[in-house]
C-alpha cells in the first residue's frame, strides 16, 4: 500500500536524557501539535530529529532510541551537535526564522552555517529515499527544510513532493536581501505543490520567484523545467473536537479540579477576571510589549486594580540562541517591574511561568480565562488563538487577536488589535473586559463553526487532495 512520508525538522516526541535513562515527552509548537493528529491516523510515516544529538548516544542507548520512535511509526535522522549548532541553531534560528518574520536587525548570515543547511537538508534526503517505495507521496514542512523538495526531486523524480511552510513567507523587499535567495526558491521548487497559511504569503512568495529567478508565472503555477507546480494557501487548523470535547470533561461534575484549576478560580470571584497568554518564549510573540501594554492598560483604566490578573504561559523555547537569553531576561525583568510597581497584599497582576505545561493543564488555563491576549508581533499562524475558541464550550470569552497573526485573516470575530499600539491594546481590553455576554457568544460561535468545518484533518486532506491533483494534471500532460 502506498504510504506518506511526512517530514520535518522535529518529530512529534522529543527524546532527552534524564539519569541516564531515556525521557519522551511531547514536542511543542503549531507544526507538532497540529500534524501528530494527522499522523495518528493515516498508514505513513514521520522522519525528523529525535531530539538529542546523535554523538552524545552510546550504540546501546540508540538503539532505544530509534525503538521508541518507531513504536510511534517515526523515523529518526541522526544529527550531531555540531549539525544542531550549525543548521538549527545557527541558519534555520538565526538566519531563516528572523528574516522570514521581518526581524531583520536579527538576522545573522554566516557561510559556514549555510553549509551545514545544505548538509542537513542532505542527511534528511537520504533518510526519505531509504524509505521511500515506488507510488509513496513525500510531505516537507517547514524552513528548516526548504532545499528538501528539490534533493528528493533530483533522485526520485517520480515521487509527488508537497511543501508546506509553516511561518510567513516575506514580501520581495526583505526576501530579496537573503544571500542565498536563488538556492532557497530552486530547492522549494522540487515540490509539485507548495502550500502557505493566507493568501498573502503565496503571493509574496509568488512575487520573489517571478523577480529572482524570472520564471513565468500564471496565476498560481509556476513553469518550472518542463514542470507545472502548483502554488495555494490552506490554513492550518486544530484538532477541534480534541479541544472540545477535553473542555467538556473538564466542566462535568464528576471531573476532578487539577491544584491549578483550584488556583485560577479562587481569583474568579466578585467579578474578577482572567487574562490569559500562551507562547513559546520567542521574539516574534511580542511578550515585553504585551507586558509594557498591560501596564498602560493598568495605568489607563485603574479601575482594574486588583480586580484582573494576567497568567502568561511562556514555553522555553531555542534557548542556545542569543536572542532568546536575551528575551528570557528582558521578560523577567519587566514582569518583576509590573508586580512590583502594582503588587499589593492581596493581589499579583501577573502570573508569569516559564514552563511547558501537560495538556490538561493547558486545558485549565483555556476554560477559566474570560480573556485570551494573542498578540505576536509576527505569527505564521497561531494554532493557541484557536485552541482557546474551541474550548470556550459554554460560548463566553472574548479573543484579542493581533493582525500581524496568519490567524486573523480567518478570524474577524475576534478583536483584532495592531500589537504596536498601546492604545489599541488598552481598549480593546477594556471592550473584551465589558462586553456584553450575548456578543461573547454570537462573535464564539460564529468562530467555532468556522473552525470546526475547517479543523487539521480537513487542512491535511485538501492539502493531500491537492496534491494529488497535480500528479494527475502532469501525467495527463506527459
Ligand atoms: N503548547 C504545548 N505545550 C505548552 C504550551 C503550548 O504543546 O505548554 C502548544 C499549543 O497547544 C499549540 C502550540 O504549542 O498547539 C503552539 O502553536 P502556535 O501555532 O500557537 O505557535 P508556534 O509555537 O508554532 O509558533
Ligand atoms: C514553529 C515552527 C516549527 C517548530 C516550532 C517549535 O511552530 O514553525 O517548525 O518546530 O516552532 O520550535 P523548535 O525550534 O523547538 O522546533
Amino acid at each position: 500500500m502506498n504510504k506518506t512520508i511526512i517530514v520535518s525538522n522535529r518529530l512529534p516526541l522529543q527524546v532527552s536524557i534524564h539519569d541516564n535513562s531515556l525521557k519522551v515527552s511531547p514536542s511543542v509548537g503549531g507544526l507538532a501539535t497540529g500534524m501528530k493528529s494527522v499522523h495518528s491516523e493515516g498508514n505513513g510515516i514521520w522522519v525528523g530529529w529525535s531530539g538529542i544529538p546523535e554523538n552524545e548516544l552510546n550504540p546501546e542507548l540508540s538503539r532505544e532510541v530509534q525503538n521508541k520512535i518507531k513504536k510511534e511509526k517515526c523515523v529518526s535522522v541522526p544529527l550531531t551537535s555540531q549539525d544542531i549548532e550549525e543548521y538549527y541553531e545557527g541558519f534555520s534560528n538565526r538566519a531563516l526564522w528572523p528574516l522570514f518574520h521581518y526581524f531583520m536587525e536579527y538576522t545573522n548570515f554566516e557561510q559556514k552555517e549555510w553549509e551545514a543547511y545544505k548538509r542537513v537538508n542532505e542527511k534528511f534526503a537520504e533518510v526519505v529515499i531509504d524509505n521511500l517505495n515506488d507510488g509513496d507521496t513525500v510531505w516537507v514542512h517547514d524552513y528548516q527544510l526548504l532545499l528538501l523538495p528539490q534533493l528528493i526531486k533530483e533522485k526520485k523524480p517520480n515521487t509527488t513532493i508537497g511543501f508546506f511552510l509553516h511561518i510567513p513567507f516575506p514580501s520581495y523587499e526583505i526576501f530579496r536581501t537573503f544571500p542565498w535567495r536563488e538556492e532557497i526558491l530552486t530547492g522549494m521548487l522540487g515540490a509539485d505543490l507548495l502550500g502557505f497559511h493566507t493568501y498573502d504569503y503565496e503571493r509574496h512568495f509568488l512575487s520573489s520567484v517571478k523577480r529572482i529567478l524570472r520564471l513565468d508565472v500564471n496565476f498560481n503555477e509556476i513553469n518550472f523545467h518542463d514542470r507545472i507546480i502548483k502554488v495555494d494557501s490552506f490554513p492550518m487548523g486544530i484538532d477541534y473536537s480534541k479541544f472540545h470535547n477535553a473542555a467538556l470533561k473538564h466542566h462535568s461534575d464528576s471531573y476532578e479540579k487539577s491544584e491549578l484549576r483550584t488556583r485560577l478560580e479562587e481569583h474568579l470571584v466578585d467579578d474578577k477576571k482572567l487574562i490569559l497568554s500562551i507562547d513559546r518564549m520567542d521574539y516574534t510573540k511580542g511578550i515585553p510589549n504585551r507586558i509594557k501594554a498591560f501596564e498602560y492598560f493598568l495605568d489607563t483604566y485603574p479601575q482594574y486594580k486588583e480586580k484582573v490578573r494576567l497568567v502568561m504561559l511562556a514555553v522555553p523555547s531555542r534557548s542556545n540562541v542569543p536572542q532568546y537569553q536575551k528575551l528570557k531576561r528582558e521578560t523577567d525583568e519587566l514582569v518583576g517591574r509590573i508586580n512590583g510597581k502594582f503588587a499589593t497584599v492581596s493581589w499579583t497582576p501577573i502570573w508569569y511561568f516559564y514552563r511547558s505545561l501537560p495538556f490538561e493543564n493547558l486545558i485549565d488555563l483555556y476554560i477559566s480565562s474570560d480573556v485570551a491576549l494573542i498578540t505576536p508581533i509576527r505569527d505564521g499562524m497561531n494554532l493557541v488563538a484557536k485552541e482557546y475558541v474551541a474550548t470556550r464550550t459554554h460560548g463566553n470569552g472574548v479573543l484579542i487577536l493581533s493582525e500581524m497573526a496568519g490567524a486573523s485573516k480567518e478570524m474577524n470575530e475576534a478583536l483584532l488589535i495592531n500589537p504596536n499600539s498601546y492604545e489599541d491594546f488598552a481598549a480593546s481590553l477594556n471592550t473584551a473586559l465589558t462586553m456584553p455576554l450575548n456578543e461573547q457568544e454570537t462573535r464564539i460561535k460564529l468562530l467555532q463553526k468556522r473552525l470546526k468545518r475547517y479543523d487539521v484533518e480537513k487542512w491535511a486532506e485538501e492539502f493531500l487532495k491537492a496534491l494529488k491533483k497535480t500528479k494527475e494534471v502532469t501525467s495527463n500532460n506527459i
